[in-house]
């Protein structure tokens, strides 16, 4: 299908944190890519200046990875900032001028959720809705009921062919080559079952807090954050089965299918956590009862899967940063050499961040007169210097109408299915030391389990 390239980028929000962490380096790695020849038109509500906005940049990429002069100066050429209150039919005014010459724009929400509809209506009144694109951020709504109205009032602007649901994860190197060691080796199919499979982990740590975001965070907390989206689609990827073929829609089909088997989650599968000091944050309330930590416990009712626990653990202020997946396999049926082989049982270990890691743990003998086994990791890894940054990926995509890596209003409802009994105060949130894997009720999560697998420290450098 060839589809027109967007020709103008509009980015609500850009005075914000996500801009200024992930949007302006992705924009000068497009730029380096000659991905990005078109006006970017900010819009925010903020009494900004375009040297204001163009300072603001120049300092996100010099804490985001290095300015590249070029690039910059490029950047900064394409730059313009419109200020207006999203309420305010002016603001849309000033914009359709701005975009006066542009047949295609591209409108990219980095904005919170409450207040897409409202910008959605703003866009349609002034006719800045015509034959553009339209990016979401996450977390698409706050709930089922949410995501359903909101969806409903995208598709009364936009056809579902110019809706782009984002998802940063879905960008990542590692997470798509979750998708590519899956099916492009033979070797993983056999054993990738209820019949091999005993348990899948997959734990999204984070050393550090809420970083200035208190705000934002209390009205999202662990679970609307990276559980409801980053952490399920991973899962997706891990559990799915095979796609018919390789068009967004043979892939869309599968996950959804996946979703729809995955159960709605009950109180006594999951164990909210907070961190002690996330209340004196700016932006906090003082008795806030938000979590920064959440372990989970889902269930897959298909046959492939049937039996199999996905546990799912995300949380700010944990020992280290580190996203990975860990695949236990079952122990063999007898001990025929030595009894510690029985509990030692085979795993995948999938290191999604910040290294990328791919390695099979097998026991081989150690040298010696003994049967003796030792644990051995063979490990596949790749250094992700120079990665494309995920943003910068999905952007480009989304310019070039390309659907694959978005999340469907299919899926994002059916994620939201499976979240929405525990959302809220449904359980109760136990606090944690910083620098912990968060309260000790989480172990009960994993009963029965040899607990939960704590990434280490990598060997390698990410880059
Ligand atoms: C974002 C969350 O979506 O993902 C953040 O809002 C989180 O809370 C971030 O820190 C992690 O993404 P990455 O790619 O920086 O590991």
């Amino acid at each position: 299908m060839t589809t027109l390239r967007s020709d103008a980028l509009v980015i609500f929000g850009v005075t914000g944190d996500l801009a200024y962490k992930k949007i302006f380096p992705a924009l000068q790695a497009m730029i380096k890519r000659g991905e990005l020849d078109m006006p970017i038109i900010g819009v925010a509500r903020a009494a900004w200046t375009l040297d204001k906005l163009r300072e603001r940049v120049h300092e996100s990429l010099e804490q985001g990875g290095g300015v590249d002069p070029g690039a910059f100066a490029k950047l900064s050429a394409q730059l313009r900032y419109i200020q207006g209150d999203y309420q305010n039919a002016d603001t849309y005014e000033r914009l359709r001028q701005a975009l006066i010459g542009v047949a295609r724009p591209l409108h990219y929400l980095a904005i919170p959720p409450s207040i897409f509809g409202v910008v959605m209506q703003g866009l349609a009144k002034a006719g800045s809705a015509n034959n553009a694109r339209v990016v979401v951020e996450k977390p698409f709504g706050r709930n089922l009921a949410s995501a359903q109205e909101l969806n409903r009032t995208l598709l009364e602007v936009f056809p579902a062919t110019a809706v782009f649901r984002i998802d940063h994860y879905l960008g990542k190197e590692a997470v798509q080559n979750l998708l590519y060691f899956r099916f492009a080796n033979t070797f993983l199919e056999p054993i990738w079952n209820r019949n091999y499979v005993d348990s899948v982990q997959i734990t999204m740590a984070e050393n550090f807090g809420v970083q200035g975001r208190g705000g934002f965070y209390e009205e999202v907390g662990a679970i609307r954050d990276v559980v409801q989206n980053h952490m399920l689609e991973v899962m997706a990827l891990l559990a799915m089965d095979a796609p018919v073929g390789h068009d967004p829609e043979s892939m869309r089909a599968e996950k959804l299918r996946l979703f729809h088997a995955v159960q709605p989650l009950q109180p006594d599968q999951i164990v909210r956590g907070q961190f002690r000091g996330y209340r004196e944050e700016k932006g906090v309330a003082a008795d806030s009862q938000v979590e920064t930590f959440a372990a989970l416990r889902l269930q897959v009712d298909t046959w492939r899967w049937a039996g199999v626990p996905f546990y799912i653990r995300a949380g700010k202020r944990m020992p280290i940063s580190a996203t990975e997946v860990m695949v236990k396999l079952k122990a063999p049926p007898l001990a025929i050499f030595h009894a510690n082989a029985l509990s030692q049982s085979n795993y995948f270990r999938f290191r999604l961040s910040p290294e990328v890691v791919i390695s099979a743990g097998t026991l081989v003998k150690e040298p010696g007169e003994e049967m003796r086994g030792e644990a051995t990791e063979l490990v596949a890894r790749y250094l992700l210097c120079g990665e494309n940054p995920p943003y910068a990926r999905l952007l480009s995509d989304a310019l070039r109408g390309d659907v694959e890596l978005f999340t469907s209003k299919e899926s994002v409802e059916a994620a939201w299915r499976v979240i929405d009994p525990i959302l809220g105060d449904a359980t109760p949130v136990t606090e944690y030391e910083p620098g912990t894997w968060g309260p000790a009720e989480a172990a009960k999560i994993v009963a029965g389990e040899e607990g939960w697998h704590d990434p280490k420290p990598e060997a390698s450098k990410p880059c």
